[in-house]
Parts: structure tokens; C-alpha cells; sequence
């Protein structure tokens, strides 16, 4: 029964679209639940309640297989024979990796230039996926690729298809199971194309609907400073769910002043440097269903937590350690309770993206120059330990 050896499927009754013998696996989200005591202490919550959530032992090395297993098992049900999506790296990753592995469909993906770590594009390259750098960054990267995969009838795999979302749950799902269903008080994720998070909302709304918990962890969405379109939007301008009726002015205003400023989402976590979030309205559902927060975190932020993951934990790549950062903010507000059970989660792999940890760490100045000299940041002293 191949179903009970993946991390996703084995909670088949709760991702329901597909009968079990059209369901597409590789024995992804086999994952774990780490209590992570010296990252407590930064954090500064009490001993025992900060868990990390590593999703970097998936097989392509971050949590997108939970949803690419799913989006890619429906695409073979529809009878796709070839699927497309924009990435900063992850996804293309995954989704190259479902088609190398299962020879069921052809992968084609769209990055922006040098938008993309070596780590990743050499998954692409190396699954042979058919792979197409574009002028422009990730949101323009989405648009092309939704333009093109609509005029071609091509599968398009990106978050925007619900049967991602759909696979996403099963993160949650692990988490509860390993605390044995105890619910935590706060779930803390990186946003950036915003589909964890709306995935994690529905999972607790349904969960909660089926009488499987009591009560819905809070939820924090946590973006890069330079890549902050949901904290904008959710914390400045007061935008939200409001029974499914959103404010669209808001959004819209909001892009067209972007469009304006010329503004670019410009991150060192290159995985979330995303300014048009197409889960945007999603993931406020989820922040209603959840009562959730928005924050932001700098790329100093980002590296520091990072760093502290690494030397307290299993690691992880500069996004996933966004959440790390944005619950010592959290905590730091008062937001977040000493004394509050905290998951926070790690969505990729220490090696996906290592340029800015070496240069964060290293002692030649003109290595840091290169990579980090143009960003405000510093190595910490925690550097020269
Ligand atoms: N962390 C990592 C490591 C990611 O790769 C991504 C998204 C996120 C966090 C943000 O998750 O989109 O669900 O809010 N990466 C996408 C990609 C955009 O193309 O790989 P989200």
C-alpha cells in the first residue's frame, strides 16, 4: 500500500479529489517536528515551547512536494501531458522532480534572471525540465507563464491551483499529529506566494469542522521586508477577508502604485521575493479563520535567525528562517506569550541556497562585498564566534 509511505496521502480521507490508485507519489513529507531549545532562547520563549516544522527532507528538498504531488496527480487524472510554472526556485524544483521521476508529463518552467539560487536551477536543470529564463522577475515570470499555459492548454502548477493548497494541509496535519493533537497557539510561516498559509487555514478551518480540534491555532504570516505586499495591504491599509468580499480597491490602488514606483521586490531570501502574491485573497481567509497577524522582517533579521537555526538546529535556506525572525518579533511585541507553544516553519533545505550563508559567515571582506555589500546587512558578531 504505497499510499501509507508518503507524508501527504497517508491522510488521504482529508485531501479527497483523487481515488487512491491515481494518486502520484514519491515519498514525500516524511518530515519532523523538532523542539529546538537554543532557538527558544533566542526567540526568547520559554524551554520547550518553540518547534521547527523542516519540511527540507522532502524529496526535493522543500515543503512544495507536499502540494506538487497532489497538483501533479491531478494533472495525470486530466490526462496533462505537460505542466508549467513560474519559480523562485522551489516549486521548479518539485515539479521537475515529479516529472523526471513518474515520466508521466513534461515540465516546463519560467524564472526570472538571476533570480534564482544555483541550488535550485541546477534541480531544474538536472531533472531535465525544459527551463526559460526571462527578462523580469517572479511576477512577471507568473504572468508569462499563466498567459502561456492558458493560450497552450498547458497544466499550470503553480500555488494558484487549488490541489496544491490541497496537498499543502498535510504540513499541518504532521504537525498535530507529532504533538499528539494538541493544537499550539501560534503557527508562523513564511508568506510569499502565499500558499502555505492559505493551505494551513483551511486545513484547521476543515479539521475544526470534522471535530478533529477544539480551537485553530493563531497564525502568523511573516514576509521580507522588501517583498511585503500582504503586510501592507493586512496591517496598513486594514484589508481583509470580510466574508469573501475583500476589498478590491485596496488591492488594486496598492499594484498600481507599485506599478508607479517601478517598485521590484528585492530580498536576499530569494524564494519569497514576491510583491503580487496570487494566494493573496486566500490566505485572508485564513488569517480571518485563524486570527492571524502580518509582520515583516529584514534581511539582517533574516540571516541572524538563520544563522541561529543552523547553530541550534537542522537548518534551513534565508526564507524559512522568516518565520524564526518573525516570532522573536512576535515575542518581542508581546504579541506572542513566553509561555505560548510556537511552531514555526523551516519550508526549505539548508543547501538550496547557499551564497548568502557563506558570505554572511565568512572573514574576506570582498566575499561579503560581493553578495551581501549592497544590503544594508552585517555579519553579527555571532559570525565570529
Ligand atoms: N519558503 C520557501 C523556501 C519557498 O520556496 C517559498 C515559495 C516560500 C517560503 C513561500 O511560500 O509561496 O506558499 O507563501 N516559493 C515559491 C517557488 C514561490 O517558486 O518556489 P508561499
Amino acid at each position: 500500500e504505497p499510499l501509507r509511505f508518503s507524508g501527504v496521502w497517508r491522510f488521504h480521507e482529508l485531501i479527497q479529489f483523487a481515488p487512491a490508485d491515481k494518486v502520484v507519489t514519491v515519498g514525500e513529507g516524511q518530515t519532523l517536528l523538532q523542539q529546538a531549545n537554543e532557538v527558544a532562547k533566542f526567540v526568547g520563549q520559554n524551554e520547550g515551547n518553540l518547534y521547527l516544522q523542516y519540511e527540507g527532507m522532502n524529496p526535493s528538498g522543500s515543503f512544495k512536494d507536499n502540494g506538487m504531488c497532489a497538483a501533479f496527480t491531478h494533472a495525470h487524472m486530466t490526462g496533462a501531458k505537460r505542466a508549467a510554472c513560474a519559480s523562485t526556485g522551489n516549486t521548479s524544483a518539485s515539479l521537475a522532480m515529479y516529472s523526471s521521476v513518474t515520466r508521466l508529463m513534461k515540465a516546463i518552467i519560467f524564472i526570472g534572471s538571476g533570480k534564482i539560487s544555483y541550488g535550485k536551477l541546477s534541480q531544474a536543470l538536472e531533472y531535465g525540465a525544459l527551463t526559460i529564463q526571462l527578462a523580469g522577475d517572479f511576477d512577471d515570470a507568473m504572468i508569462r507563464v499563466k498567459e502561456v499555459s492558458q493560450s497552450l492548454g498547458i497544466y499550470l502548477v503553480n500555488s494558484i491551483n487549488p490541489f496544491r493548497i490541497e496537498g499543502q494541509k498535510s504540513v499541518m496535519f504532521r504537525v498535530l499529529e507529532a504533538l499528539r493533537w494538541e493544537v499550539p497557539d501560534w503557527i508562523v510561516v513564511p508568506g510569499g506566494n502565499l500558499g502555505n498559509s492559505s493551505a494551513f487555514g483551511k486545513a484547521f478551518q476543515e479539521l475544526k469542522l470534522l471535530g478533529l480540534i477544539d480551537r485553530i491555532p493563531r497564525l502568523a504570516v511573516i514576509n521580507a521586508a522588501g517583498a511585503d505586499t500582504l503586510h501592507q495591504l493586512y496591517e496598513r491599509r486594514g484589508l481583509r477577508w470580510q466574508d469573501g468580499q475583500p476589498n478590491n480597491t485596496l488591492i488594486s490602488d496598492y499594484y498600481a502604485e507599485l506599478d508607479h514606483r517601478k517598485a521590484k521586490a528585492d530580498t536576499i531570501a530569494s524564494a519569497i521575493e514576491i510583491n503580487r502574491p496570487v494566494n493573496l485573497k486566500k490566505c485572508l481567509r485564513a488569517l480571518d479563520a485563524c486570527d492571524g497577524v502580518v509582520r515583516k522582517v529584514t534581511d539582517q533579521e533574516i540571516l541572524d535567525a538563520k544563522a541561529q537555526v543552523g547553530a541550534g538546529g537542522i537548518g534551513c535556506e534565508p526564507a524559512s528562517a522568516a518565520s524564526v525572525a518573525g516570532a522573536k518579533l512576535l515575542r518581542a511585541e508581546g504579541v506572542i506569550a513566553p509561555s505560548d507553544r510556537v511552531v514555526c516553519i523551516l519550508t526549505g533545505h539548508q543547501l538550496k541556497d547557499p551564497t548568502a550563508t557563506v558570505a554572511y559567515h565568512t572573514t574576506d571582506q570582498e566575499q561579503f562585498n560581493n553578495v551581501l555589500g549592497s544590503r544594508g546587512v552585517s555579519r553579527a558578531s555571532f559570525a565570529n564566534r
